[in-house]
């Protein structure tokens, strides 16, 4: 499928409406927003776009979210307690907009692409007045704007009209957008939250339809940005100072399908930037992490020694019915593979425990699978049942006891696998990056090795922004202990 661009004048069209916003605030006041995210590294980025804009339209950023004129919540909607939680806090916001009724509360993110859910915002949360998925994050100018004119129309006030948006129709009281044109959008403005570190998106959406998971509903179709386009940015990121810069997509080894680039070889152009820094990279889907990718991973010093690559669980039967696309032998030749290439490769993993009738059984091959991959690090999530998929349909039966226990154990076994691979480093110097500061006790700076793990540090400030060999002392299942 042809990537569609968000034309120039229709990002123009945003711009200006960024600059009406700012230029014709009511008072000279300080103007504050807030905004809270959920979710994952691709909603962080979002976020800092949201950020972006709203320092744009004048407003300074608050982590008070009474103090706040616009509070703007950017929701996750990958499982049910992530989307409980995220209700329970837009919930709370009552109080807020209570202590300010001027306040406009926003709420955007994967949940507000969820049908469901959006129904319950428009029937029992009156305090929120827009929605929006994350399709439509480009088109956030607009959409606040017609609040506000929405607003100023309702309390009397002169509306004033933003010339770009004239032959806008004035939106209802409250908005709830339902946008699925997935394309892309260049050129508004970022406001980065970390020093150190960044994130790069380089492709949005995901066309996999793995059969448990909500995001290629709410999220839309594959979509890659130019090359050129993120080479740009990465430039400038690499010569503003940023070290560890992840690239980010839902599955980035599907960048640029359909057309004639491919990841491996947009990670060897991003690599071959001049400067120190390391490139990260996630998501990879294991039937598309190939022999190419780990090739240029391991021909360069700034590809970071490090994979995320989920296998979501080790039966094959379970597999198939995920629609993943893979065998247990496939997944773990995969890990073979990179480890031949890279013998000192991070590998870290994603799996869901008590999928639709996983038996003894699958979960057994899950266990089995761990042992033979050992990964460093590895998330642990229990099937949640999303609306709208196909594995919705299956009966989920297994009592909430036998996920607990499969929970507890294997989470037993990775955290032993852990603590070992970590017991290694004790008494090595490691190179790595300090990328902030922490409140550990002693340890009051935290660092990443090239693969990827946590180091709490002591030393000074001075020393973020900082590649730096630690002699490690000691460590727990999370994390490495040392001295710079
Ligand atoms: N695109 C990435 C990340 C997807 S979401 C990938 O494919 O790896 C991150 C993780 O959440 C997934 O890897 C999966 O382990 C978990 N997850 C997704 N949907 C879930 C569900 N319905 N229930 C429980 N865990 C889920
Ligand atoms: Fe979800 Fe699968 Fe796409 Fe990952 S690859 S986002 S798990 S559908
Ligand atoms: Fe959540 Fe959306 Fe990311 S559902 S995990 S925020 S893609």
């Amino acid at each position: 499928m042809k990537n569609t661009l968000v034309t120039e004048s229709e990002i123009e069209k945003q711009k200006s409406i960024m600059r009406h916003i700012r230029d014709t605030a009511r008072d000279s006041a300080l103007r504050l927003a807030y905004v809270d995210t959920y979710g994952c590294q691709q909603n962080e980025s979002d976020s800092e776009k949201l950020r972006g804009m709203l320092r744009e339209m004048g407003y300074e950023i608050t982590p008070d979210e009474f103090a706040a004129e616009i509070v703007v919540i950017n929701t996750c909607a990958i499982r049910e307690n992530a989307e409980n939680r995220v209700l329970g806090n837009i919930g709370a916001l009552v109080h807020t907009k209570k202590a300010k009724p001027s306040q406009i509360i926003v709420m955007c993110g994967c949940l507000a692409g969820v049908p469901e859910t959006v129904a319950k915002i428009r029937e029992s949360y009156a305090h929120v007045s827009l929605t929006f998925p994350p399709n439509a994050l480009w088109r956030f100018p607009e959409l606040l704007y017609a609040v506000m004119l929405r607003r100023a129309l309702d309390e009397g006030r002169d509306p004033a009209i933003c010339r770009a948006a004239a032959e806008m129709p004035v939106g209802p009281r409250r908005m709830f957008v339902d946008d699925d044109r997935a394309a892309i959008a260049e050129g508004l403005p970022t406001h980065r939250d970390m020093q150190v570190r960044a994130w790069l998106p380089v492709m949005y959406g995901c066309d996999n339809f793995c059969s448990y998971c909500i995001v290629p509903y709410v999220r839309g179709r594959e979509r890659s940005r130019e090359r050129e386009d993120i080479l740009e940015e990465a430039r400038g990121l690499v010569a503003a100072g940023y070290k560890d810069i992840t690239l980010l997509g839902q599955n980035v080894n599907s960048y640029g399908a359909g057309g004639s680039d491919n990841f491996p070889s947009l990670l060897r152009a991003i690599t071959a930037i001049e400067g120190e820094f390391l490139i990260r990279f996630m998501t990879s889907h294991p039937k598309d992490a190939s022999a190419e990718l780990f090739e240029a991973m391991a021909q360069s010093g700034r590809a970071a020694r490090h994979i995320h690559l989920p296998f979501q669980s080790g039966s094959d039967r379970i597999l198939a019915l995920m629609n993943r696309g893979y065998t247990q032998s496939e997944y773990l030749e995969k890990v073979a593979a990179a480890r031949k290439l890279m013998p000192d490769i991070s590998l870290t993993s994603d799996v869901i425990i008590g999928f639709p009738g996983e038996t003894d059984d699958d979960y057994e091959q899950t266990l089995r699978l761990i042992e033979a991959a050992r990964f460093d690090s590895l998330f642990i999530f229990i099937y949640s049942k999303r609306p709208g998929t196909p594995a919705a349909k299956l009966e989920d039966n297994l009592p909430k006891e036998v996920k607990a226990a499969r929970f507890e154990r294997l989470n037993n076994l990775q955290n032993s696998i852990s603590v070992e691979k970590h017991s290694r480093f004790i008494g090595k110097t490691v190179r790595v990056l300090v990328d902030g500061q922490t409140n550990e006790g002693s340890y009051t700076l935290k660092s990443r090795t090239n693969g990827g793990r946590l180091v709490h540090l002591t030393g000074g400030p001075e020393l973020i922004g900082r590649f730096v060999d630690a002699g490690i002392t000691h460590c727990n299942s999370w994390s490495l202990f040392g001295e710079p």
